[in-house]
């Protein structure tokens, strides 16, 4: 019995023995998982920072071809225009000394014009790329969408006829002295969202113009284009959200381009830079929100761009 006992003593002592041996090495175990896991955190990190940078690098390459491109072509006019000013001066008197040359006037006159133009574009296309490099710095207030899209139509058509608007929701504007455009509107359920007022002016006038550009290109006189501004309650990211949606009734956004409309110099427009909806894009992304473009049932283009709703928003920022 008394062996017995002993016995069964040391295997208890040799059990424990084991035991602990085993709880430290899983203890050891765990810590060198531990840190192969801090190791491995690091290193996505890493890659993370070395992908952020290389896109960054990317589109840094893209934007200096872009540039490149657009000021190849006022460059040009201004060197045409320069040559043919200097030629035609000399033509015209070419033994007199410079200073007591006759300047064909009205040719002059015209070039100049073009020379102006010209540089007019560059001064755009730099003052484009400034403002797209600039950081944004949103400050929010509670704002409701559909006052913010009311506005951004003001300054879209800042002399409307008389019977153009209701002072209330407008119900038409004529972007750059264009033909009337008739704007309809669905608002449903509308709550502030937390918004910077003039960067989301900024960024709806972008796509009021572009919609505007569209309906200008496909319409026919007799019938009028419409712009129909929708905003309704939607989540984003499960929390309670706003989305206005602004559907055209232009040709469409052409097959294959929906994914490169937010991309800095893309454009199909004669005389675009297509930093609209790149920029667009940031001030999105600056409010915390998401933007999609598409194509209706009908054909024209629809814009919708999320934000979270005031609370929602500081609920968030709270937490984080
Ligand atoms: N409402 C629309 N209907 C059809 N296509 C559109 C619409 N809005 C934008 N797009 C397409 O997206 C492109 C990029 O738009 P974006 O506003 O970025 O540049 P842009 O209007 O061409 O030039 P800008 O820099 O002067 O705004 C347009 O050239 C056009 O092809
Ligand atoms: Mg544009």
């Amino acid at each position: 019995m008394t062996v017995f006992q002993t016995k069964s003593l040391d295997d208890i002592s040799d059990a424990i023995q084991a035991y602990n041996d085993l709880a430290e090495r899983l203890t050891e175990s765990q810590r060198a998982l531990k840190r192969e896991v801090l190791l491995l955190r690091e290193e996505l990190a890493e890659k993370n920072r070395q992908l952020a940078r290389k896109n960054r690098l990317a589109i840094l390459g893209e934007m200096a071809a872009g540039v490149a491109h657009e000021i190849r072509n006022p460059l040009g006019g201004i060197e045409l225009y320069a040559g043919l000013i200097q030629r035609e001066s000399a033509d015209a008197a070419p033994q007199a000394p410079p200073a007591q040359r006759p300047l064909p006037a009205a040719k002059i006159g015209k070039w100049a014009r073009r020379i102006e133009d010209a540089t007019r574009d560059l001064s755009r296309i730099v003052g484009d790329i400034l403002d797209f490099t600039r950081p944004l710095e949103p400050r929010m207030k509670k704002v409701f969408l559909s006052q913010v899209a009311e506005a951004a139509l003001d300054l879209a058509d800042p002399a409307p006829a008389q019977n153009a608007c209701d002072h209330q929701r407008r119900e038409a504007f004529a972007a750059a002295g264009g033909r009337l455009i008739r704007v309809a509107w669905d608002v449903s359920d509308e709550v502030p969202v937390a918004g910077d007022f003039q960067l989301l002016q900024r960024a709806f006038l972008n796509v009021i113009l572009n919609a505007a550009a569209a309906i200008r290109a496909s319409a026919s006189p007799q019938k009028a284009g419409t712009l129909t501004i929708r905003v309704s309650a939607t989540r984003l990211e499960d929390l309670p959200a706003q989305r206005i949606a602004f559907e055209d009734t232009g040709p469409g956004i052409g097959a294959g381009d929906v994914e490169k409309v937010f991309d800095p110099f893309f454009t199909t427009r004669e005389g675009g830079t297509g930093l609209g909806l790149a920029q667009v894009a940031r001030i999105v992304a600056a409010h915390g929100g998401r933007i999609t473009a598409g194509n209706t049932a009908a054909g024209g283009a629809v814009f919708s761009l999320t934000f979270p709703v005031a609370e929602a928003a500081r609920a968030k920022e709270k937490h984080q």
